[in-house]
């Protein structure tokens, strides 16, 4: 008989369910041209393309916000293609016209080949910041308000008078690391996004703690990712759909998903979808210390709303799968809207058994799974009507 190590039966496991899992990108997506490295780094690219470099005297800018803030706040669309390097700043994207920020590379189906780093350091440990915003490697949001967490069932009232902000935003084969703590030791951003649509293509995000937050009216879609930490690691109020994408636990904390809903909720369907993906311990040196005990997730107010579709889990994943948060006094009513659920789950880290007797995870029948089939089914206006999802790329995006 074959005996695999967990990291062997990962791989493999993790390439039949690639394979017949459901989109797959186009050979070669819109901006792949672009991307790939010519004598002229710009051949192949859009119209109002911006150069970013730090070694080539010839480029446009020599930082990425150095272009983003060069950018009009007009209705013209822009793309900023960035060089191979490290990065060492914060990127805050306000405009509402398309953007799109390519990382270069001749493999851009490949997100482990990633050349471009964005690297900051910060987290909000013992109040040292007023809000987790102030953390974020990346922030789109339209204004500070927009993006600010706050505390409290309801968050930081943003003022309804508070405008959209990006209505297309795109990144490509980019990575984004928090690297303030090798631990989780407070809020952590590697990304944010409030009032804004986001869609992030082979791209990376690494910290410990809050390291994905979608806050209010933020919309996300992330294909074919990375995405790293530790505790509650996908947290928000808006919503965010994570397709054929790599969940690294680099350890145990919180639950892998916190969200928080709002008293629309009823209407739309606010929450965090993780779709044809695959939960693992980081790496194989962490694993064994993990086996059975990490959380699902945990309910941040009592309008949570999580859901795992299709998506292999490892031997990290506690039998019960969810949590409660019983120290948590916004989540009292369970079983009336909180949901915390899964549908098709796989791998060592899904025990049925375990699952029922720990009687916190609800496992979808066909009938509720179909609700959240695909992106379409989840992204909605606040009063739960069908919103426009153009700014998903197509070549991700073949239901
Ligand atoms: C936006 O501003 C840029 C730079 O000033 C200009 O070239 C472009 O024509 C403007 N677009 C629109 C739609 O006004
Ligand atoms: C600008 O972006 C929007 C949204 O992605 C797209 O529909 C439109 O065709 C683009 N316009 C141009 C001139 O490329
Ligand atoms: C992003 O930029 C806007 C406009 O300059 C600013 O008001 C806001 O504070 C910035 N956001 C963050 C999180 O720093
Ligand atoms: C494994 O992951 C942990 C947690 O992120 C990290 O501290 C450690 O350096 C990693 N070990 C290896 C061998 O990559
Ligand atoms: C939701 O809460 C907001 C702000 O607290 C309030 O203005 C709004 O009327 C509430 N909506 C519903 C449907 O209860
Ligand atoms: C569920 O919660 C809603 C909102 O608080 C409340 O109106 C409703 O009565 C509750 N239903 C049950 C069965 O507890
Ligand atoms: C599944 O969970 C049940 C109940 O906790 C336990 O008895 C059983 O050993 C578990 N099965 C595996 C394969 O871990
Ligand atoms: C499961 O939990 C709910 C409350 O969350 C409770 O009403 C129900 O009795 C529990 N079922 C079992 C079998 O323990």
């Amino acid at each position: 008989m074959l005996v695999f190590q967990n990291n062997q039966r990962w791989a493999i496991i993790s390439a039949i369910l690639l394979a017949t899992s459901r989109p797959t990108i186009a050979d070669t997506s819109i901006y792949s041209k672009c991307q790939t490295p010519t004598p002229n780094p710009l051949t192949g690219c859009p119209p109002n393309t911006l150069w970013v470099s730090q070694t080539d005297c010839a480029a446009d800018f020599t930082t990425i916000q150095g272009a983003i803030s060069s950018l009009p706040d007009n209705n013209t669309n822009y793309t900023i293609l960035v060089m191979p390097g490290m990065y060492i700043e914060q990127l805050n994207v306000t405009r509402s016209a398309p953007l799109t920020i390519l990382g270069q590379t001749p493999t851009p189906n490949e997100q482990g080949d990633n050349t471009v780093t964005v690297y900051w350091a910060s987290a909000n440990s013992n109040g040292r910041f007023t809000d987790n915003a102030f953390t974020s490697v990346l922030t789109v949001a339209p204004n500070l308000a927009a993006s600010l967490t706050g505390s409290g069932n309801t968050g930081y009232p943003v003022p309804a008078d508070t405008p959209f902000g990006c209505i297309d935003f795109r990144v490509y084969n980019i990575d984004f690391r928090n690297v303030a703590t090798e631990i989780s030791a407070g809020p952590s951003l590697a990304v944010s996004i409030s009032r804004a649509n986001a869609g992030f293509y082979f791209s990376g995000f690494y910290s410990y703690q809050d390291t994905v937050y979608v806050g209010k009216l933020g919309n996300a879609y992330f294909y074919r990712n990375t995405i790293a930490g530790q505790t509650d690691f996908f947290y928000g109020f808006g919503t965010a759909w994570i397709q054929h994408s790599w969940i690294q636990m680099r350890s145990c904390g919180g639950g892998v998903t916190a969200w928080k809903g709002t008293n629309t909720t009823f209407a739309n369907k606010y929450g965090v979808y993780i779709s044809d993906s695959f939960l693992n311990a980081a790496n194989s040196s962490i694993a064994p210390a993990m086996v059975g005990k990490c959380y699902l997730g945990r309910p941040w107010n009592a309008q949570h709303r999580s859901v795992y579709i299709n998506t292999y889990m490892d031997a990290s994943i506690r039998g019960q799968g969810y949590e409660k948060w019983s120290s948590n006094p916004l989540t009292d009513n369970y079983n009336n809207y909180t949901i915390m659920a899964e549908y098709k789950s796989s791998g060592l880290g899904f025990n049925l058994t375990a699952r029922i007797a720990g009687n916190v995870t609800q496992e979808f029948t066909a009938d509720q799974a179909r609700a959240y089939r695909t992106p379409k089914d989840v992204f909605m206006k606040p009063d739960g009507s069908q919103s426009d999802i153009s700014w998903i790329d197509p070549a991700a995006y073949n239901w």
